[in-house]
């Protein structure tokens, strides 16, 4: 499995709890017509998805699951999410769980087994992927899903997750639009997270493997829609805008996402990345923006300012100096903050 450069994982949306041992599991499977219910009879009569650790999984087909969560208005619904989506492809087969390790674990390691596009959603998910070894918790209120893509060109397997950014942050605006909400202004923080009001209220994370002459790439989201604990979350910024407004589901913002997210994979593989590119500058945060970067001369490090252009075409940023010479900037591979400890290299 290999991680997508350029690329800093999804940070943690909550708390860590210490790792829990063996672990069993509820998978319901769910299909948006026949030909997806007819996937997961044969998933579940083949019991053919596993996890890489001993969790014990039971598969239930959605038809099965009425005892399982009755009443549990707090659960995702599937339905909701089923009848707002209107794709060809991404999201007709959803995997959801009340409570999994790791959605991203579910999609990637039986990503042949699964119809491209498959999506993982759970309510609570205690072994997310970060950065790190580290395990967290998140809570419930965080939409949290992961679905997989397949590519054939690997140069532009990295800029995917730019697309998925774009995808959400447009899906929250198509949302608030439908319901007659006030605009909720969701920023890309440049790699993969995702801002509110200067609070980091999401991200992304996507991996890939090679197989077959395709690229297996698996997209994690993780979006705090109704949890204002440790930050703030969606619904509070609405709340604060306006307090009588309904608040926003997480089935209609992951159903919206998908409706996006193909419309702009289906333009980025046609078009390249120039067709989304000013959407995406309006979109993040950085235009402008001055950074530092570290130039060695001879034994020295000099610290220099550049000024953010926009990305470079493979995906990393475009700067220019105040000599006008214009540089591709990389990671130290020291820091945390992408934005610290950079160096620059000529193009
Ligand atoms: C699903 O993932 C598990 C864990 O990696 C693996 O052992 C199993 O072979 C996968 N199933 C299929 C059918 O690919
Ligand atoms: C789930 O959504 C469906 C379709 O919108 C709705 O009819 C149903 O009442 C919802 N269920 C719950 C428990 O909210």
């Amino acid at each position: 499995m290999q991680k997508l450069s350029p690329l800093i994982s999804l940070r943690p949306l909550s708390f860590s709890v210490a790792a829990t041992a063996m672990d069993s599991c509820v998978l319901v499977l769910c299909g948006k017509s026949s030909v997806e219910d007819d996937v997961a009879k044969r998933l579940k009569n083949n019991n053919l998805l596993k996890l890489p650790d001993d969790t014990q999984l039971s598969l239930l087909l959605h038809s099965e699951m009425e005892n399982l969560v009755k009443d549990d208005c707090d659960s995702f619904n599937l339905s909701l999410f089923m009848n707002s989506i209107s794709t060809a492809r991404f999201g007709r087969f959803l995997i959801w769980s009340p409570r999994l390790s790791s959605t991203h674990d579910v999609v990637s390691h039986n990503f042949s087994e699964l119809p491209v596009g498959s999506v993982c959603v759970t309510d609570i998910q205690f072994k997310g992927r970060g950065r790190t070894k580290n395990v967290w918790e998140s809570p419930k209120g965080c939409l949290m899903y992961s679905f997989t893509v397949e590519m054939e060109d690997g140069r532009i397997v990295p800029l995917i997750q730019y697309i998925v950014s774009l995808a959400i942050t447009e899906a929250v605006k198509d949302v608030c639009d439908n319901k007659g909400l006030p605009y909720i202004d969701l920023k890309i923080k440049w790699p993969n997270d995702l801002y509110l009001n200067g609070l980091k209220v999401g991200g992304i994370l996507c991996t890939s493997t090679y197989r077959s002459r395709k690229f297996h790439v698996s997209v994690g989201v993780g979006l705090n829609v109704d949890n204002d604990q440790p930050t703030t979350c969606l619904n509070a910024v609405l709340k604060d805008i306006s307090p009588a407004s309904i608040l926003l589901k997480r089935e209609e913002i992951v159903g919206a996402f998908f409706d996006k997210f193909e419309k702009f994979f289906d333009l980025f593989i046609d078009q390249g990345f120039k067709s989304l590119e000013e959407l995406y500058y309006r979109t993040w945060l950085h235009s402008g923006q001055r950074v530092i970067v570290e130039d060695k001369i001879g034994d020295q490090v000099v610290q220099n300012v550049v000024t953010i252009q926009g990305l470079t075409s493979s995906g990393y940023l475009l700067a220019i100096g105040d000599d006008y010479q214009m540089c591709e900037l990389h990671p130290d591979g020291n820091s945390f903050d992408f934005f610290k400890g950079l160096v620059r290299r000529k193009i």
